[in-house]
């Protein structure tokens, strides 16, 4: 599946601990505009079931776990994430579904737009239209 993409980043540490930087440009290849992070999820809770027109989005779990599903229309994969270390870019028409938050899970996300709900399909339905309509 396509439009989406794993970025490990360099961890920078020492006897004191780790430190992940993330730079505009150098690990993230979109200019950030809005940093939002999904914390205290209730047990059970599922997130997300939507997909995006426009927006590119880097989701870090920087604490604790939590399952992405993702949806291009025509496969679902699903990804765990449980490593500050790693990335999940999201780039073009994708579903997501998040799941399985631990307590701890601080999920943190960069996104390249400000918040802008006429950017959001909400719809499972209206999504597959895009797709359809997309390729
Ligand atoms: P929602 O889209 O339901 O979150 P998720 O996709 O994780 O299930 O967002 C929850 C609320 O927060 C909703 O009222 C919209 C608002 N919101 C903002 O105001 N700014 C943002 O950047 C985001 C992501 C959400």
């Amino acid at each position: 599946m396509s439009n989406y993409k794993l970025i490990d980043f360099k961890t920078l540490g020492d006897d004191r601990g780790s430190l992940i930087a993330i730079e505009e440009g150098y690990n993230t290849p979109f200019e950030i505009k809005r940093v939002y992070y999904i914390f205290d999820t209730q047990k059970g809770v599922e997130r997300g079931f939507h997909a995006h027109i426009g927006l590119k989005q880097l989701a870090i779990v920087v604490k604790g776990c939590s399952t992405f599903i993702l949806d291009n229309g025509k496969e679902r994969k699903e990804i765990k994430l449980n490593n500050p270390n790693q990335g999940l870019l999201i780039e073009g028409l994708i579903w997501r579904e998040m799941k399985d938050f631990s307590e701890d899970c601080v999920l943190l996300v960069l996104a390249s737009e400000h918040y802008d709900e006429k950017d959001y399909i909400r719809d499972y339905d209206k999504f597959l239209e895009e797709v359809r309509n997309d390729s």
